[in-house]
């Protein structure tokens, strides 16, 4: 692993909302180094700093300071649409709330990210088509969102993630408003785009999800605390911290 190229790499990252007696210090002092291809998941309490380590990661939010490094790129430097073109290009994102126009069609939903990169309508469809296959819903490209299951909105909203062919998806709670079987579904499109090659953060709560990713890192009051827990380690903390 230490031979493939340091994809994201986080250096006293410190992130403080709000001003004078209603600050939060909701990120303090945290560093990260992830590989390239890693496929990772990020734990802890509610509230203790994941979605904001991960808006950082994904370039939607910036620090208050320390330095972040996007595939060697310092991030930290740069402005909001520089920010928002690096995003466009590096990164997919996939929510728990799907977050899809619900008067869109699947395939116009994926196709939405490629209007930035320049592409032509037709190459546009293609492409999408080509997410939307291997998601597993070839069959239902022409579905508005509210005519499909939870489990194929999130599928869309993945195919929507991957359609420009990211260095790393980014996923929080991806599967915290899904059933178990609809869960395993998307994590087995994770675990083939992970084989594949794509760099996979995902935010969970749920250890079951967890257990299937190769590294565990536990936020505890914007702090990691524990990185590369074993499966039993994590049930152990996640036991002693409820
Ligand atoms: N925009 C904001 N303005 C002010 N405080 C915020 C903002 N976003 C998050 N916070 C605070 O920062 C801390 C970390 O929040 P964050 O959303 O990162 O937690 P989380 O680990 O993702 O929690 P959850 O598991 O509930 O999603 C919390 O105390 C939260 O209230
Ligand atoms: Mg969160």
């Amino acid at each position: 692993m230490s031979n493939q190229s340091v994809i994201v790499r986080l250096e006293a990252i410190e992130k403080i909302y709000g001003t004078g007696e209603t600050t939060v210090h909701a990120l303090d002092k945290v560093d990260l180094t992830i590989h390239q291809g890693e496929y990772c998941s990020i734990m802890g309490a509610s509230g203790s700093g994941k979605s904001t380590a991960m808006n950082i990661i994904g370039c939607l939010d910036r620090p208050t300071a320390g330095a972040y490094y996007l595939d060697r790129v310092a991030v930290s430097a740069l402005d909001k649409d520089q920010l928002a073109a690096i995003r466009n290009r590096k990164i997919g994102f996939v929510f728990q709330q799907f977050h899809l126009l619900p008067q869109m069609s699947a395939l116009e939903n994926v196709m939405l990210p490629m209007i930035y990169a320049g592409v032509s309508i037709e190459e546009r469809k293609e492409r999408a088509e080509t997410a939307l296959a291997k998601v597993g819903l070839g069959n239902r490209i022409d579905s508005k969102p509210t005519q499909l299951s939870g489990g194929q909105q999130q599928r869309v909203a993945i195919a929507r993630a991957i359609v420009n062919q990211p260095l790393i998806l980014l996923a929080d709670e991806p599967t915290g408003a899904l059933d178990s079987q609809t869960t395993q579904e998307v994590l087995n499109i994770f675990q083939e785009l992970h084989d594949s090659g794509i760099t996979v953060i995902m935010v969970t709560h749920e250890p079951e999800v967890a257990k299937q990713t190769e590294r565990i890192v536990w936020f505890k009051d914007g702090r990691i605390v524990h990185d590369r827990l074993t499966p039993e380690e994590m049930l152990k903390v996640a036991v002693a911290s409820v």
